[in-house]
């Protein structure tokens, strides 16, 4: 299946002493394949140890920088991420799936906003390609932002940062949580009380759009702050780049939805080709098509990227997990293939017409 592109990686930088850098040379006829919205991700392939490893990467150059560059952070024994940071080479190729995401930005210079950035460690990815693009295409928006690290070494895209924050458009303060900085305010973690903490230093009010990205409980303590705070849902954005959500969560969504347990005949469409398979054990829908050879695409299998996002044409699922669709796409009909378990006698699912 031609999901995947072979690129050359053109250049790696080491940005901190455990996070690398990585731009792909782009062939010209692949350029507009390639063209992303501040925010996206690439899915990265690679055969590591025998394994088929995908892993899903946040794009951080913006949109105009000329480059499609991520940043990988090196989880400790992590796949992946230490081999994107002990051995990957420039000039190697890598397989890549090109932009994906619902963690966009699109500018509008006619727009006069308030963007409120919150991110904590390799959560500056999608982050900073954001606040690139408000920056640099809407000239009456101003950008505040909360990054949150362990200590300054930590931070990745520092002296880039620091540049932004030359405009008088851009208000950054880095929070650290085992440096102490100024007794108070820019020490601890990122939670609702900082946030809280917050309300003397940033005028919370005037905020139209808040996008928050790094560890889950961030993500959930920070958003309900918001919505308490009078933010309308809609307004706060997030991406998870991992969930520790444990089976006894996932157990209650699943049975709080449906109890269907019977037969489904399953057909799904990948790149026009109709694949027909049966399940009766209760099998989300991308491991049943893989263990009947269909090519199908996928990265994290948690419900978290949405690279196997499929459209339900006929028969219902459910889904155990959700971190990456938005409510209304699911109204459309949308699901994640390795979420979504049969709820009726006859699934269709099309992998070709997500948009
Ligand atoms: C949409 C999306 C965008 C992402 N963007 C980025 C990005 O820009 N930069 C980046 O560095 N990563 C990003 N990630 C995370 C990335 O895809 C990988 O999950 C991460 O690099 C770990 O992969 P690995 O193969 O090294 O670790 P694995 O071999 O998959 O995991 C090793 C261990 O680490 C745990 N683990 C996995 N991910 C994390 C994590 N993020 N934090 C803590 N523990 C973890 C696993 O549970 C496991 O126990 C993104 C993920 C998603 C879904
Ligand atoms: S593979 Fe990431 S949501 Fe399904």
């Amino acid at each position: 299946m031609a999901q995947f592109d072979a690129l050359k990686v053109e250049n790696i930088q080491s940005e901190t002493e455990d996070t690398v850098s990585i731009s792909f040379e782009i062939p010209q006829e692949l350029k507009s394949k390639y063209n992303f919205v501040a925010g996206q991700y690439l899915t990265l392939r690679k055969e590591i140890n025998g394994e088929d490893v995908r892993r899903s990467y946040s794009i951080c150059s913006g949109p105009s920088d000329g480059e499609v560059r991520v940043a990988v952070k090196q989880i400790e024994n992590g796949l992946f991420s230490t081999f994107a940071n002990d051995q990957l080479r420039e000039g190697e190729v890598l397989e890549v799936m090109p932009p994906m995401g619902n963690f966009t930005f699109e500018s509008d210079a006619s727009r006069s906003q308030h963007y409120l950035l919150i991110c904590a460690g390799s959560g500056i990815t999608p982050v900073i390609s954001i606040a690139k693009s408000i920056l640099e295409k809407e000239p009456n928006s101003k950008v505040s932002m909360l990054y949150g690290n362990r200590t300054a070494e930590q931070v990745i895209f520092k002296s880039n940062l620091d540049q932004l924050a030359s405009s008088d458009r851009f208000s950054l303060h880095y929070i650290y949580s085992r440096q102490s900085v100024d007794g108070g305010l820019h020490e601890g973690r990122i939670t609702a009380e900082k946030i809280e903490d917050f309300k003397s230093a940033l005028d919370f009010t005037s905020v139209n759009e808040v996008y928050l990205c790094g560890p889950e409980q961030m993500i959930h303590d920070v958003s309900a702050k918001f919505e308490a705070m009078g933010i309308d849902k809609k307004k706060i954005h997030f991406e998870l780049f991992t969930t520790t959500a444990s089976n006894e969560i996932n157990e209650v969504k699943r049975s709080s939805t449906s109890n269907f347990s019977g037969e489904s005949s399953v057909c799904v469409i990948v790149d026009g080709e109709e694949i027909e398979f049966t399940i009766t054990d209760g099998s989300n829908i991308l491991d049943a098509a893989m263990e009947n050879d269909a090519d199908v695409p996928f990265a994290c299998k948690g419900g978290v990227c949405c690279t196997c996002k499929i459209k339900v044409v006929e028969g219902e699922v459910e889904m155990d997990v959700n971190y990456a669709l938005e409510p209304e796409e699911v109204e459309q009909g949308f699901a994640l293939a390795c979420q979504a378990r049969p709820k009726s006698a006859r699934v269709v699912a099309d992998f070709d017409d997500i948009f």
